[in-house]
């Protein structure tokens, strides 16, 4: 875990201009700056960055968020790796910290296993060049296959003797310890008894990027064996599969010189093609890419070529890859092996630089290579076709980030050539992929909101509420979140008498209970608790716009955002409730009159002396629709509570509620119409 205090350097040094200006050519626009947004196809501009409140939104497709998730969205990163890059690009060591003792033992696990995994691959390689079993079965298996010495010095490929516990009884001298030699998969407990698990097996070890050894692949060499062709380790703290690639740390400097990676399906592939001088090569391990597998890849190259066998399976997995590689901003090729070999088997037959020469003469776009195979699937059928298009544009709506735009352009130029189909149709479509992806992701906290409506609607339908009071309910939701934003943008600032605006707001009018968006109560609850522990790096707006809660901090993001899209709903719920209230009966409790806090009046423009600006207009607002909303509330559960039957003397408390509480409800309209509301 990278420590807090590592990432509160990290904070500090952002600066969200130098950032986001690295990858796109921002403008300046009055406080703002422009660019061509890095997330969608546009010609001119809709990326605003606010370097003052360090966000970026875009109003073309609506993608907003801090410098840290610009670099994971657009360098898809995940926040770790986020936060170790801009480290990297300010200059700050990274000080990890062990959060708890779990972790630590995690970590002394993790250096464990690959001891024993250092000393397994000893034992195999000497196993297989120093012993008679492993030379005439192991080692005569490899020559068969073609692979020579050198090759299988460089791979430390090795060998597993058939007898029941070999490298157990060998493990057990050398006092490892009995449960982590079997979680590195090479012992198995068999009643009690250790014993060997890879017997008679030819073992292929499998490197991390910085050469050492992770697990095996260990290949069965007798044939017509029920047992499975290979055995592989077992998920545990260093064997993690789906970051695993074969063959990256032998790779590795021919993928840069290269600049491509060429991906295979199996150990033996890599080996033989290195063999051949073809080293830019790593495995997946014969199961589809994991985004993980495909990040790795993208460190060392954008060019990835799939080198698969040419059966229907193998055209399958290759595809199965395609958008996820193209959304890591991939340019992805695909070489199908011809008959029924596979990449190993096919250079032995026809040698390295007629392999070459076939790569280099047979790779084929993968999205183009894709529609092909999904229009010769259609042959003439219009539905069909009409999917083909709609598939196509989806794939090259994947391809998101800015540097690729013109390879966006080139496919979808030749995509509607092949289709036959208007290029700019295409293009309109392509950018509909995009906006709705944008909009799906950024439904994540809106989903919370739309659940709220929907729990409002049945609470106004249990309580036989009119459509009127449906609607106050669930336009509450903006004008919570433009509470919340008050409070972030001004919390901090001194009023009058020096206290800061937060603690007015908190003293004298705040409940957040009353509050129904529960991302907002949280906000508010967090900002609140920290305010009055007086920890006033944690009231900053920038706090929560980096906020490690991502609910919290998209929130922040949001609320913060450019335009104030709730000024306007504000402005109609005023005007509404004065039509709301001639529907309300005409009476009220008196335990409700004592929560009301309103009388005490104090004026708020006398008390929040703030110069020119807008603050002290903004803070009344949302303190007046607090009470306004307060007061509403208290109105609707009276009129409930008027529907039951009463006493006559209880009908007169709550006549005289409802009257009391309709003057201060005039009196807040009012005053809200002489405030400037945003
Ligand atoms: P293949 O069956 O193509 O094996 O599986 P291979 O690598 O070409 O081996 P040879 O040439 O027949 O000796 C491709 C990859 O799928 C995984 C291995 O990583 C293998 O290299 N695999 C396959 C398994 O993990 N388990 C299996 O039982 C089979
Ligand atoms: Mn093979």
């Amino acid at each position: 875990m990278i420590s807090p205090n590592t990432i509160q350097q990290i904070l500090s040094r952002i600066d969200i201009l130098d950032v986001v200006g690295g990858f796109v050519k921002l403008k300046r626009r009055g406080a703002n700056y422009l660019g061509l947004c890095p997330f969608h196809n546009e010609k001119s501009p809709s990326f605003t960055v606010s370097p003052a409140k360090e966000i970026y939104k875009c109003f073309g497709c609506g993608k907003s968020g801090n410098t840290i998730s610009f670099i994971m969205e657009h360098e898809k990163y995940s926040y770790v790796d986020a936060l170790k890059w801009l480290a990297n690009k300010y200059g700050i060591e990274i000080e990890e910290t062990f959060a708890t003792n779990e972790q630590r033992e995690q970590q002394q696990t993790a250096d464990s296993l690959y001891i024993i995994n250092s000393f397994a691959q000893q034992f195999f390689s000497n196993t297989l060049f120093d012993t008679e079993e492993g030379q005439d079965i192991g080692l005569s298996y490899l020559k068969e296959r073609g692979f020579r010495e050198e090759i299988i010095r460089k791979f430390q490929i090795g060998y597993s003797p058939e007898q029941r516990d070999a490298f157990t009884r060998e493990a057990l001298a050398k006092q490892f310890n009995k449960d982590l030699l079997i979680k590195t998969g090479l012992v198995t407990n068999r009643n009690d008894q250790l014993m060997d698990n890879y017997r008679g097996r030819v073992i292929f070890p499998v490197h991390n990027h910085s050469g050492k050894v992770l697990g095996f692949g260990a290949r069965i060499l007798k044939t017509n064996d029920k047992a499975p062709k290979y055995i592989n380790t077992p998920e545990n703290e260093i064997y993690v599969k789906s970051k695993i690639l074969y063959g990256s740390w032998f790779a590795r400097q021919a993928i840069d010189k290269a600049d491509e990676c060429l991906l295979v399906e199996g150990y033996t592939d890599v080996v033989s093609l290195h063999q051949a001088g073809i080293e830019n090569v790593v495995a997946s391990g014969g199961t589809s890419l994991t985004q993980d597998q495909l990040r790795l890849i993208r460190k060392y190259s954008n060019n990835l070529t799939i080198v698969y066998d040419g059966d229907a399976a193998g055209i399958k997995a290759a595809l199965r890859g395609l958008d996820m590689a193209l959304e890591e901003g991939l340019n992805v090729k695909l070489v199908l092996i011809p008959d029924k070999e596979d990449p190993d088997s096919y250079v032995n037959k026809v040698g390295a630089n007629n392999f070459r020469e076939f790569i280099q003469k047979n790779k084929k776009d993968f999205v183009l290579f894709q529609l092909e195979v999904a229009l010769r699937d259609a042959a003439g059928d219009s539905v069909k076709k009409a999917d083909v298009v709609n598939q196509v544009a989806e794939t090259i709506s994947k391809i998101n980030k800015a540097e690729d735009f013109t390879k966006q352009q080139d496919y979808i130029r030749q995509c509607s050539e092949i289709l036959k189909i208007d290029e700019a149709g295409l293009h309109a479509l392509v950018n509909k992929f995009i906006r709705d992806k944008i909009a799906t992701q950024e439904r994540a906290l809106p989903a919370i909101e739309a659940k709220q409506i929907e729990e409002n609607s049945s609470k106004a339908e249990a309580t036989n509420y009119d459509d009127a009071t449906f609607n106050l309910l669930f336009k509450d939701e903006l004008q919570e979140r433009e509470f919340a934003r008050v409070l972030l943008e001004h919390g901090n600032k001194p009023g009058n008498e020096g206290q800061p605006i937060a603690d007015y707001i908190f003293n004298e009018i705040i409940d957040e209970s009353l509050f129904d968006n529960p991302e907002i109560i949280k906000l508010i609850t967090v900002y609140k608790k920290a305010f009055y522990e007086h920890d006033s790096a944690k009231t900053e707006k920038s706090f929560f716009i980096y906020h490690p809660d991502t609910s919290l901090s998209t929130l922040a993001v949001s609320l913060l955002n450019f335009p104030y899209e709730e000024s306007e709903h504000w402005k109609k719920e005023f005007n509404q409730s004065t039509g709301y209230q001639k529907k309300l009966f005409e009476k009220s409790y008196e335990d409700f009159m004592r929560t009301i806090t309103i009388e005490q009046d104090k004026s708020l423009l006398n008390y929040l002396k703030i110069g020119e600006d807008k603050t002290h207009e903004e803070i009344e607002s949302a303190v007046n629709y607090f009470k306004l909303r307060k007061i509403k509330r208290m109105l609707l559960e009276n009129q409930v509570d008027m529907e039951k039957p009463h006493t006559p003397a209880e009908f007169e408390t709550l006549h005289k509620t409802h009257e009391h509480l309709k003057s201060l409800e005039r009196e807040i309209v009012q005053k809200a119409g002489t405030v400037i509301i945003k």
